[in-house]
Formats: structure tokens, sequence, C-alpha cells
């Protein structure tokens, strides 16, 4: 029994649907021996996938990235989605899904013939609550020491394990990260700021990773008539920020009001913020 997990969860692993508390997998795993996979974490709202083929796209790049071969068409991983999702019961989850390259004598370079593990589950998604929506986070920043190619979602997560244990150590909610004395993003999010109406983001490139909500706020920003440019955005721009915002599958999309211990703005949930938010919401109940 693993503590604080549903064991009674659905979970599937190499064609098998199980307890996630009796999934097995060995030791020799790649994924374990050298974390050498990839994963997607999609958000599903009433049993609906939100944005889907943007996942399973990303998936794709990912695995392209790293060269395995999952053979598995965009369809067949929708129906694994949905077959998970019809087996946990309707209602709000996240379903994450893991690829490794499979179990192997333990060398460095990929093994030959050798089948990709393939494995996913079904966790509670609790959205955030109106506590978060409307006080906001609270932000310190630290050096982004993670490798250079962020694009691709790894399941090497140390850096991201290193950077939100910062911010739990300093008792504040998240961190920005910061290369070269630019911002990449958060531990697991994106992070976005917003200076006088308008909103930039840090440029599409390998030092994040490109969330799905990137592009879905590049659209709700387009369409609400807020300005918007990918840039370096440094530093000292980030200290004098209106507004700083951060976007993840389960963080959905939140203010963060206080930055290194001071207000961001007046230190309450911007404009920016608000429209885009209520612009959040209208998507997710289109679906
Ligand atoms: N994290 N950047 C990093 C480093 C991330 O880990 C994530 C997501 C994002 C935002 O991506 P998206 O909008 O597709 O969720 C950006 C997921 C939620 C996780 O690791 O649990």
């Amino acid at each position: 029994m693993i503590p604080d997990v549903d064991n009674d969860s659905i979970a599937y692993l190499n064609g098998e649907f199980v307890r996630l508390a009796d999934a097995r997998i060995s030791v020799l795993d790649r994924g374990f021996i050298f974390g050498d996979g990839i994963y997607e974490v999609v958000p599903v709202y009433n049993g609906k996938p939100f944005r889907m083929e943007g996942h399973l796209a990303r998936l794709a790049r990912s695995l392209a990235a790293i060269g395995i071969q999952a053979d598995m068409t965009p369809a067949q991983w929708e129906a694994l989605v949905a077959d998970l999702i019809a087996r946990a019961g309707k209602g709000d989850c996240m379903v994450y899904l893991q690829i490794t390259r499979g179990v192997a004598k333990r060398e460095h370079a990929f093994p030959n013939n050798v089948a990709p593990t393939i494995f996913a589950m079904v966790t509670p998604f609790k959205r955030p609550g109106a506590e978060l929506r409307e006080k906001g986070m609270s932000a310190v920043a630290i050096p982004d020491i993670r490798w250079l190619h962020c694009e691709i979602k790894s399941v090497s997560l140390l850096g991201n394990v290193l950077a939100k244990q910062h911010a739990v150590d300093a008792g504040v909610d998240e961190v920005l990260q910061f290369r070269e004395g630019f911002l990449t993003e958060g531990s697991s999010c994106n992070i976005w700021i917003a200076k006088d109406g308008k909103l930039l983001a840090p440029p599409r490139s390998n030092l994040i990773l490109e969330g799905i909500r990137y592009g879905l706020l590049e659209e709700l920003t387009t369409a609400a008539g807020i300005a918007f440019e990918a840039r370096p955005i440094a530093r000292s721009e980030v200290d004098i920020a209106d507004e700083i915002i951060l976007t993840s599958a389960s963080k959905e999309i939140l203010p963060i009001t206080h930055f290194e211990g001071k207000p961001v703005g007046p230190g309450v949930p911007g404009p920016v913020y608000t429209t885009l938010r209520a612009a959040y919401d209208r998507a997710i109940d289109a679906l």
C-alpha cells in the first residue's frame, strides 16, 4: 500500500489495466535506472480531456527527441486515455502518461530490440480554489540549474524537484527560475509577466518546456485584445512587473502576487490575470 494514494485507482501498464497499488515494473526499467523516459499530464474536466491534441503532439515530440518508438498512433493514445477516464468514472481528474525506453541490462547506450514501458494512471484533480485565485501565490527567485533540453518533457526531473523543494523550504508556493539573468519558468509551470497592460512570456526555446497552456494563453490573449510579446525577460523586468502569472495543467492559471517577499504591483490579482482567468474558465466550460 502506498500512503496518501488512492491505491484502488486505475492504472495501465503495458497493455493491462490494474489497480495502481498492483502495478509493477522491473528495477532494470531505464526509467528507474536512468530517468530515460518522457511523460505527459492531461487535465480532464467532467470526463473530457482538455487540449488533448496539444498533449499528444508534445508527447510525440518528446518521444522523437529521445528516439523512443512507442508504436502508438494518436488515435490509440486517445482511445487509451478515454478508456482510463471511463474506468475511473467521469469527473475532474488528471491522466498521467509515461513512456520509458524499457527494461534492459544497465548500459548507458540505447538497448536493441527492447519494447518501451508504457504506463498511465488517473489521479484526482482538485482545481485551484477561490483562496489561490483571489489571494494569489508567493514566489522567490532561484538560478536555473537544469540541463539544456528543458523542451523535452523528460522524467529526469531532479532539477525541478530541487527547485520545488527550495520553495517549500523558503515557505513560499513557487520559484521563478533565471538562467544568466533571464526568466525561464517555474518548478513545473510556465511564467508570464504583465507590464502596462501587455503580456510577456519567455520565448519558446530549449530553455523552457512549452506548456500546452502556452499556446492556449496566446490564443486567449489575442481574443481578449491584450497585446502579447514572447521575448527574453530580464530579472530587472520581473522585479517591476505589474503582474506575474503562472500556468500549468494542474494549476490552470494563477496569479503570483508576492515575489521575493514584496507585493507584485498592488499585491492583488491584476486585470490581465482576471481577464485571462475568465477566458480560461470559459474554454473549460465549452468542452
Ligand atoms: N508540469 N514547465 C514545466 C517545467 C512543467 O513541468 C510544466 C507542467 C509546464 C506547463 O506545461 P502544461 O501547461 O502543459 O501543464 C511548464 C506538469 C503539470 C507536471 O509536471 O506535473
